[in-house]
């Protein structure tokens, strides 16, 4: 997989001076089915989450309030995409190794994934996903 694989995705914006409305539908403005959605919230200042790849999940990132910095990595490409309103996201694919970092205070990071919480699915040792590109056609 490759890092130009993962694409900031706009969405549908309902405009309206009561408060704007935005709606993601699986398969029609992001390229898999939702089966899970968690978010990160409270993150302390300078704190670092992800560092790891998924074997087979696609997700979906947003910020929600705030704003955090999402550096992708393919093994041989590295990008920094800053997310910073609750209108776009990021779609990052399976084998794409991710870090998180740069939150901001009270910031919300949802994230939709195409599959139930599986430990199995992640590598959490760049070094074991290095050795699994190299393995992958
Ligand atoms: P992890 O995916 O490593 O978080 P992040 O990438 O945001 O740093 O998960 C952190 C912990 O939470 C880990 O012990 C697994 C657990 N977890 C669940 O139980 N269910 C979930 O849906 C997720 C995403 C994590």
């Amino acid at each position: 997989m490759n890092i130009d694989l993962c694409a900031i995705i706009d969405l549908p914006k309902i405009s309206d001076p009561r408060g704007n409305l935005t709606f993601i539908e699986s398969n029609r403005h992001i390229p898999f089915e939702i089966r899970r959605v968690y978010y990160l919230y409270d993150v302390p200042g300078g704190a670092e989450r992800g560092g790891h790849a998924h074997k087979t999940l696609h997700q979906f990132l947003i910020a929600m309030s705030g704003s955090f910095d999402v550096v992708l990595d393919d093994g041989r490409n590295k990008k920094r995409v800053h997310l910073n309103r609750s209108y776009y996201g990021l779609y990052i694919c399976p084998m794409i190794w991710r870090e998180l970092d740069n939150f901001s205070s009270g910031s919300v990071c949802m994230v939709l994934s195409s599959n139930f919480y599986n430990e199995s699915d992640y590598y959490r040792s760049y070094e074991e996903y290095l050795a699994a590109l190299e393995m992958s056609p």
